[in-house]
């Protein structure tokens, strides 16, 4: 049965007793029309707003309360404001849902709750998120006497966050999908190069060296013709494999990553007179070649940004294989840059580099964090956890 207590008079109890006699005075008419404008105020808002004791019965509850549950202030005032707020003949806990009237009792202090409320109109039962900030009321000497709960519907701005999250999940998805598609185009496109374009071009390099042989010792103009074609065609031969490399650098699958960043340290930051110090650190751990290629595929990104923007001189690398982690960090001594510029400028196709390192980090589960400032050299600290399903033997 509903236990109704009707609070004893209180400073937020909604009526006030006034004497009944000619005397009057000034000081309560005052007060009477303070009252009145005060209740007027709290009854004009949209939000709900209940006021509840220690004992956690309502006090007081303002207009929007009474149309949005459908109920008589008689019902409500007295009643425990779980029972009008949720239906519920005990306290609201956890896990369910976090009391914030209680925690203001505990702490003195605000607090803010998201809430689900049942709400019945017209025949339909609806559920509802409501936030709420609890709020104490204080005596003149600061202690708390009672507690304020603003209660609002959030529903439609959770439904569009939730939105926004599946939109994002699905961003995610399809990143990951288009990444593996990239991957598996690149590796086409390298066997294809392989197996036929470079064959083609090793015949017709066979061939030309054929035809100089057979040529008579008075052709010699034709012979220079043709040994310029074939050291062209060597030279094309030379830049397919090369290109093959590039696209899909089989060093990752045959000797894992940390050979594969030297072989980027080397064909990219050596011969371009950096003075790189790479430093692999803990015992290498083969992962899924997913995790393997993401991080290549960043290593080389930070890699080629160095060459094409920072003016570095030095380069530090650190490949750490930790029991749960790999981490890598990359340092330049450049000319730095403005990340949150750098990134959020709309000033595309400017560069979509560090945005696609992020994403890549992101969808195996990294952080990555960029240390950069104008004049003061970058460093770009990438982590990724992994468990044991992440492992080759
Ligand atoms: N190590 C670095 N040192 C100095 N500036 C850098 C460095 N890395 C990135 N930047 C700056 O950040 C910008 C964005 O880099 P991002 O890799 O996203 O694009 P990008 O390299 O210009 O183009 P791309 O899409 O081909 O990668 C660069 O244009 C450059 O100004
Ligand atoms: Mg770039």
């Amino acid at each position: 049965m509903k236990r109704k207590v009707v609070p004893k008079s209180t400073s937020v109890s909604r009526s006030i007793d006034l004497p009944t006699t000619n005397e009057t005075s000034e000081s309560l008419k005052k007060m009477e029309n303070s009252n009145r404008y005060l209740h007027a105020v709290i009854d004009s808002l949209e939000d709900e707003l209940l006021v509840v004791n220690k004992d956690y019965h309502i006090v007081q509850a303002n207009d929007a309360v009474l149309r949005n549950r459908g109920k008589h202030r008689q019902e409500v005032i007295g009643s425990y404001c779980y029972e009008v707020s949720h239906n519920l003949v005990r306290r609201c806990n956890l896990p369910l849902h976090e009391c914030p009237i209680r925690v203001v009792w505990e702490t003195g202090r605000s607090a803010q709750a998201t809430h689900i409320h049942v709400f019945h109109a017209e025949g339909k039962r609806q559920e509802r998120y409501i936030n709420i900030i609890a709020s104490p009321v204080t005596d003149d000497r600061g202690n708390v006497i009672a507690v304020t709960e603003l209660m609002r519907d959030v529903t439609d701005r959770k439904e569009a966050e939730d939105q926004l999250e599946s939109s994002r999940e699905q961003l995610r998805s399809l990143s990951a999908h288009l990444e593996s598609v990239r991957e598996e185009e690149r590796k086409k496109i390298a066997h294809d190069l392989h197996d036929e374009t470079s064959q083609l071009i090793a015949s017709l390099t066979a061939l030309l060296e054929a035809a100089v042989s057979k040529l008579p010792t008075s052709a010699s103009q034709s012979r220079v013709l043709l040994n310029e074609a074939q050291e062209l065609s060597i030279q094309i031969l030379d830049q397919i494999h090369k290109l093959i490399y590039q696209l899909r650098p089989t060093i990752i699958d045959d000797f894992g990553l940390a050979a594969a960043i030297r072989w980027l340290v080397e064909s990219n930051l050596e011969v371009a007179g950096f003075k790189v110090n790479l430093k692999v650190i803990g015992q290498e751990i083969r992962l899924t070649p997913e995790l393997e290629t993401a991080l290549f595929r960043v290593t080389q990104e930070a890699i080629s940004n160095i060459v094409r923007h920072a003016h570095a001189k030095r380069v530090n690398i650190r490949l750490y294989f930790r029991k749960r982690v790999i981490k890598l960090r990359v340092k330049d001594d450049g000319c730095g840059f403005d990340v949150n510029e750098a990134i959020t400028s709309k000033d595309r196709p400017r560069g979509l580099g560090l945005l696609g390192m992020k994403e890549r980090v992101e969808l195996i589960n990294g952080t990555m964090n960029i240390r950069s400032r104008p004049g003061g050299g970058t460093e770009i600290d990438i982590d990724i956890p992994f468990n044991c399903e992440a492992t080759i033997e």
